[in-house]
C-alpha cells in the first residue's frame, strides 16, 4: 500500500512516498525536499508570500520526480497525506490545494495531519521498537513541546514555550552574531569550535513550567554591546559567545527534560524537530544513563514529507482517520490534534 506525502508548512517543499508492506513495516520508496533557505535569506526570516509562490512552483516538481523515480505512478496510490496545520496559512493552503487536485484525478483518499504530531512520531520510522509510553520532545523553528505519547493520536501537554522556541532561540542568537538565517546550524558549528567559554549566560527559567527563550536574546544583546572591542580585536570570541549561546539553551531543554520523566516516571524519549539535528544536544543525551532515547534520522529531523506520509497512513489504517474537507489550521496544538 504506497502512501503520498505533501508537507508545505513553512519553507520547505517535500514529497515522500511511503509503502506499507505486507509484514507491517514501513519503506520509504522516495523522497524529494527542496529548501527556501537561501530565498529568504536576505529578508532575516520567511517572508509568507514568497515561500507560498515557491511551493506552487516545486510541488509539481517534486511529485514528478519522486514518482517517476520510483517507477510509480498517480493511480497507484492509496492514500494522500498533507500536512494541514499548523504553520503558515498560505503555505499550507498551497499544498492542501494541491494534494485536493491530485486526490481528484483518482478518488484517491487523502487525510490532513498535524506537522507537530508528525515530528512527535518521526523517530518511530527508523525505530519501529519505541514502545509506549515515551516523551517527545519537539524543538523546531516553531515549536519546543514535552509531550506526553500514550499511543497513536494520544497526546497529553507537559510542557511548552511561552515565548521563542529553542530554534527561534538558536536562530536569534545567530543573528545577533552576524550570522545569516536560518543560523542555528551554524551558531552550533561556531559553538563546537571551542570546548569552554569565558561568558556565561543566565540559565533559562527553570522555576516556570514552561519554556522562555526571549530573555536570552536580551542577554546576549547585552553580552555583545558589552564586549564590542573583544569581539572585534579576536574573531575567537565570537565562537565562545556562540558557545555560551548554546549552552544556555540546552540546559533549559535538558533540564525541563528530565524534569518531565521525574515527574511522570516515563524514561523513554523521542527527540525531533531540527534542533534534535544538534551535535552537542545529541551527546549530552547520550550521555545521560537515566534516559532512553530515540531520534528520527538525520534527514528526518527537520522538516520532511516521509513523516507526514508516515502518520497519515497509521492514523488512515489503525485508526480508520478520514478527512474529506480538509480544513486549514494556522494554530493547531497537538493535545487537540485527534
Ligand atoms: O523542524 P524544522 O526543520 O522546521 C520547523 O518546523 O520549524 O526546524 C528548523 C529549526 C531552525 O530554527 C534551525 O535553526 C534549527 O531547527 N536547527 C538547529 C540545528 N539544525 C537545525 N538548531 C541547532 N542546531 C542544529 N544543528
Ligand atoms: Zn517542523
Amino acid at each position: 500500500m504506497y502512501c503520498l506525502g505533501v508537507e508545505t508548512s513553512c519553507d520547505e517543499t517535500a514529497i515522500a512516498l511511503l509503502e506499507k508492506s505486507d509484514d507491517g513495516s514501513y519503506i520509504i520508496l522516495n523522497e524529494e525536499i527542496s529548501s527556501q533557505a537561501r530565498l529568504h535569506e536576505k529578508y532575516g526570516g520567511v517572508v509568507p508570500e514568497l515561500a507560498s509562490r515557491e511551493h506552487l512552483k516545486n510541488l509539481p516538481l517534486l511529485t514528478d520526480l519522486v514518482l517517476s523515480s520510483a517507477k510509480k505512478s498517480l493511480a497507484d496510490i492509496a492514500l494522500i497525506a498533507v500536512t494541514s496545520g499548523p504553520g503558515l496559512k498560505g503555505c499550507l493552503l498551497t499544498g492542501t490545494n494541491f494534494a485536493r487536485g491530485l486526490a481528484l484525478k483518482h478518488n484517491t483518499p487523502i487525510i490532513g495531519v498535524n506537522h507537530i504530531e508528525a515530528h512527535i512520531v518521526s523517530p518511530l520510522l527508523e525505530n519501529p521498537q519505541i514502545g509506549f509510553p515515551f516523551l517527545a520532545l519537539v524543538i523546531s523553528g516553531g515549536h519546543t513541546e514535552i509531550i506526553k505519547v500514550t499511543a497513536l493520536g494520544e497526546y497529553e501537554l507537559i510542557s511548552r514555550t511561552l515565548d521563542d522556541a529553542a530554534g527561534e532561540a538558536f536562530d536569534k542568537a545567530a543573528n545577533l552574531l552576524g550570522i545569516a538565517y536560518p543560523g542555528g546550524p551554524r551558531l552550533a558549528e561556531f559553538a563546537d569550535r571551542v570546548t569552554t567559554s569565558r561568558f556565561s549566560l543566565p540559565k533559562v527559567m527553570r522555576e516556570s513550567p514552561g519554556f522562555s527563550f526571549s530573555g536570552l536574546k536580551t542577554a546576549i544583546m547585552i553580552l555583545i554591546r558589552d564586549n564590542e572591542k573583544l569581539i572585534s580585536d579576536d574573531e575567537g570570541v565570537v565562537f565562545e559567545i556562540a558557545h555560551a549561546a548554546q549552552d544556555a539553551i540546552l540546559d533549559a531543554l535538558l533540564y525541563k527534560l528530565k524534569e518531565a520523566a521525574r515527574a511522570t516516571g516515563i524514561s523513554r524519549v523521542a527527540v525531533s524537530g531540527g534542533v534534535s539535528a544538534n551535535k552537542e544536544l545529541r551527546r549530552r543525551l547520550n550521555a545521560d544513563r537515566s534516559l532512553e532515547v530515540f531520534y528520527p534520522a538525520a534527514r528526518h529531523s527537520t522538516d520532511n514529507a516521509a513523516m507526514i506520509a508516515y502518520l497519515g497512513l497509521r492514523l488512515y489504517t489503525e485508526r480508520g482517520v478520514r478527512d474529506e474537507t480538509l480544513p486549514v489550521r494556522a494554530r493547531w496544538p497537538v493535545e487537540e490534534s485527534r
